[in-house]
């Protein structure tokens, strides 16, 4: 009997030697299609290769495509468990032909391959055609040799397959596998279709037209054709069984599941181990593709379903979290053929664990609230609104887990009064907020919130990425469209840009639309929406288009690798400083980052060397970084550095680098730095290049701030600063490593040069002899008087000095011609200060000379004058004071 993945296998195989690309699944989560919430068919990642904007080098592709149908259009989550074949989680085998071959080889393919390879006997299938395709029905004919009464047309959508309300689409043909009249149920078609004895497998797709907006068809540039085959349900028609949940890889999760809750596979819980089986899988498959459970769009369809999975496997009468322990046996079945499972394995295991861990604080009070409300309306009516909404609310119940709990018991919920409360309860936050003060710019923010909920946030994993224009908004008013040199606010549903938050500057980019081209110059953040700053730079941007959102990669990496480089930054100084080194405040731009935070004095040179030395050992070890979710208290608990006083949601993220290599005191023992951040990292800590400290300066009262570079902005300081070097050693001729010798040589010879100088003017000063000028008598006074040129006020009380020594008695009084105001000194030898006073000459002299008076002592004062013409005066109104004497 061939397992599911033989069954894979043969599939892949098959089409490999027919000459198909084996394609590998793409992730869940579509890059190219802003419409699906998550992949639900093979084609999705092919949707362009077939309108031909995308060309590939193949034209034949075959694939297993990870599927998810919970949420948006295709929703199966509430009948799993109770029918044998609905999923939240399937494979999607298909083979595809871009242009290339068409229904002729499409139909002989499929049909060899379920004939011969899997050896399905003709007799047990039968198809349908689009009631208008004979191509199709003359084909089957000749290639299968069906009969009339097993070529079945069909004139419904059931033969018409679209993607989606735009998207390529096209008339198909389903082949079905009869079970024989043993079970109930009628042919395709007919009024018991619904029945279980005619079980469809398989659909071929003659992709020839695309679906617009507008609701118009035209013809694709080539025909084309898309198949899909559930692999669950081929797997249980080979295997002999008529429900999916019985093959071998559904069966090993459910006992898995059995084995971990002690209790019977086939026991009264069975229908518990079925949705336990199947929500496994959703759950880490989604997880493994970058999906954390939120309160909002993907997140919040994950935590249902796990939710969902949480309850059941509490209703097996578990008391400890199961799901997690369920990973092994889903990564042994399947993890060889999707390797990312595998990788992700202990981040699925950690986040079902801290989920289910948490959700079990408030499921039994929850299930209890539940019961006591049951018991107080009368047996048969619903579950009022108000009560469901309570669960949901305060015990974090979604809808879908109450209903599905009262299925059970054959009881529904008002939903329309779950509608009403959870109305009321948006109207009460908006009455509280228009009271908060906000302000009337930001009402329009509130409102568009309100209207569609927060933006998704695809920016972690992609930098490229499609969405839906929600809104325009230009001048504080929602518009229809934007064109060309307007300046607008875009809306999309999702997208790749980072809206400016914790320190990280907002995103810049690009918009495309079909019509039109916008530059995104920086995004912002308001009530949970993402706001893009746009400038149309072409055509024009209306709402309801879908558009291309591509982020500007370059500054985007530097960014990222700035905010890394802050996280080992703010540990490395934790390490060098203390504990109480706490963040203040951060930008992480583009071209720096800054860092503020607690710390009393300047950090030492010594210090700030340390921390550059031990960030860049920590770039240079280029380990992953991690990403975690998890409660505020979790994380705490782990020891992630948390900013003081900030309010945390009910979930945060965790992001850890740096490893320890067990010498150090890690926040988790392991790891080196541990923080709560909502911002974009390198993938690994080597993309950070490069990190230089610019320096630590005071921000405020005990907070310090240190700037630095990394990667190529690193890289460009260190070679300006190596030129600015190698100019200095060509100017000093001398090599690097002898320039502080040299520079300190002429900073010696300078010094010298400037004593012989001032010795030089001194000696200019006193005429250019030994002996000084001639001293005049007046009053038995000597007095030496003199107008110097070449010196300046400063150099005047050392000559002063000296002319006194020399005179050994008497007074001296300079002036110094500067060229711009003079200066005047004056001085009296120690024997004649009780006569004569130096200020009083200074004074005079000063006057004289336009000035005003001066200040000093007896024996030496100083003062500037204005006018170096009066000179004369100046000298005479001296000896007029030492004639008085
Ligand atoms: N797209 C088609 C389907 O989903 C065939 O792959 O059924």
């Amino acid at each position: 009997m061939p397992s599911l993945n033989d069954i894979r296998s043969t599939f892949l195989n098959y089409f490999d030697r027919n000459g198909h690309r084996i394609v590998e699944s793409s992730p869940l989560v579509p890059r190219n299609d802003p419409t699906l919430m998550f992949a639900n068919s093979g084609m999705v990642q092919f949707k362009n290769c077939f309108t031909g904007v995308e060309q590939r080098d193949y034209v034949r592709a075959t694939s297993a495509q990870k599927c998810v149908r919970a949420g948006g259009k295709h929703n199966d989550l509430d009948n799993v468990g109770y029918t044998a074949r609905h999923h939240t989680f399937f494979e999607m085998l298909g083979n595809f032909s871009f242009g290339d071959y068409f229904k002729s080889e499409a139909i002989p393919f499929a049909w060899e391959l379920l004939t011969r390879e899997f050896g399905i006997p003709k007799e047990n299938l039968l198809v349908t055609v689009y009631h208008t395709d004979d191509e199709a029905a003359d084909m089957w004919k000749k290639v299968a040799g069906l009969t009339d009464d097993r070529i079945i047309r069909i004139a419904t959508d059931d033969n018409f397959w679209r993607m989606g309300p735009t998207g390529p689409c096209g008339p198909c043909t389903e082949i079905f596998f009869d079970h024989g009249d043993k079970i109930w149920g009628g042919p395709p078609g007919s009024a018991d279709e619904d029945g279980d004895r005619f079980i469809e497998i398989w659909n071929l797709v003659f992709m020839q037209n695309e679906q617009h907006a507008d609701g118009s068809l035209t013809p694709l540039p080539k025909q084309s054709i898309d198949t899909g085959m559930g692999l669950e349900r081929i797997g249980a028609l080979l295997q002999g069984k008529h429900d999916n949940y019985d093959t071998d890889l559904m069966r090993s999760l459910i006992e898995a599941s059995a084995h971990a809750t002690s209790t019977d596979p086939d026991g009264p819980g069975k229908m518990h181990h079925r949705v336990i089986a199947d929500h496994l899988r959703s759950t880490s498959f989604l997880i493994a593709d970058g999906v954390m459970p939120s309160n909002e769009g993907r997140g919040y369809v994950l935590r249902r379903i796990m939710r969902r999975a949480m309850r059941h496997a509490n209703q097996l009468g578990t008391q400890d979290p199961v799901m997690h322990r369920l990973v092994p046996a889903l990564v042994r079945q399947m993890g060889a053929a999707y390797p990312e499972l595998s990788r992700a394995q202990a981040l699925v295991e950690e986040t079902l664990r801290l989920e289910e861990t948490r959700f079990r604080q408030t499921l039994d009070r929850g299930l209890k609230l539940l019961d006591d409300e049951l018991s107080k309306i009368p047996e048969g009516s619903d579950l009022p609104g108000t009560a469901a909404f309570k669960l949901y609310d305060t015990f974090g119940f979604p809808l879908d887990l109450t209903q599905d709990a009262l299925r059970e018991k054959g009881r529904a919920v008002d939903t329309e009064g779950f509608d009403a409360a959870m109305a009321e309860q948006k109207a009460k936050a908006r009455a509280s907020w228009s009271g908060s003060g906000e302000t009337k710019d930001a009402a329009i923010w509130f409102d568009l919130a309100e209207t569609h909920g927060a933006t998704e946030f695809l920016g972690y994993d992609t930098e490229t990425a499609e969405g839906q224009v929600l809104a325009v908004v230009a001048e504080g008013a929602e518009v229809a469209k934007a064109t060309t040199g307007q300046s607008v606010q875009i809306i999309l549903n999702q997208t790749p840009f980072y809206a400016e938050s914790g320190g990280q500057v907002g995103d810049e980019g690009v918009l495309r639309t079909a019509t039109g081209n916008a530059r995104i110059t920086d995004t912002k953040k308001s009530q949970g929406l993402f706001i893009h700053m746009a400038e149309v730079t072409e055509g024009e941007v209306a709402t309801s288009q879908g558009a291309t959102l591509t982020v500007d990669h370059a500054r985007r990496a530097a960014i990222r690798a700035n905010h890394s480089a802050t996280h080992l930054l703010h540990e490395a100084l934790r390490r060098a400083l203390g504990d109480h080194v706490a963040q203040r405040g951060s930008l992480n731009a583009p071209d720096r980052l800054r860092f503020d935070f607690s710390h009393g004095q300047a950090v030492s040179a010594a210090e700030l060397a340390q921390v550059e030395a031990e960030v860049n050992s920590y770039i240079r070890q280029n380990t992953p970084v991690d990403t975690r979710i998890m409660t505020p208290d979790d994380a705490r608990a782990l020891g992630a550095q948390a900013l003081f006083g900030e309010k945390y949601g009910d979930e945060v993220r965790v992001v850890s680098m740096g490893a320890l290599d067990g010498s150090g005191k890690g926040a988790d023992g392991r790891t080196y730095s541990l923080e709560l951040c909502g911002g974009t990292h390198v993938g690994r800590l080597g993309e950070i290049g490069l990190f230089v400290l610019l320096g630590d300066s005071a921000s405020s009262a005990g907070v310090r701030r240190i700037e630095a570079l990394t990667g190529e902005g690193a890289l460009a300081y260190l070679k300006e600063q190596m030129g600015n070097l190698a100019e200095v050693s060509a100017v000093l001729k001398a090599t690097p490593a002898e320039l502080a010798t040299r520079a300190k040589a002429l900073l010696d010879d300078r010094r010298k040069l400037e004593n012989e100088v001032a010795q030089l003017r001194r000696e200019l000063a006193m005429g250019g002899s030994a002996s000084g000028p001639e001293a005049k008598e007046i009053n038995g006074i000597k007095l030496i008087s003199q107008v110097l040129t070449g010196v300046s006020g400063k150099d005047l009380p050392g000559l002063i000095d000296e002319m006194k020594a020399r005179l050994g008695s008497g007074a001296v009084v300079l002036i110094a011609d500067t060229g711009a105001k003079p200066a005047v000194a004056a001085g009296v030898t120690a024997d004649l200060t009780d006569r004569l006073s130096a200020v009083e000459l200074v004074k005079a002299a000063a006057i004289a000379l336009g000035g005003k008076g001066g200040g000093g002592r007896p024996d030496m004062a100083q003062a500037g004058g204005v006018d170096i013409g009066s000179a004369d005066a100046a000298i005479s109104a001296i000896e007029s004071i030492l004639e008085g004497k």
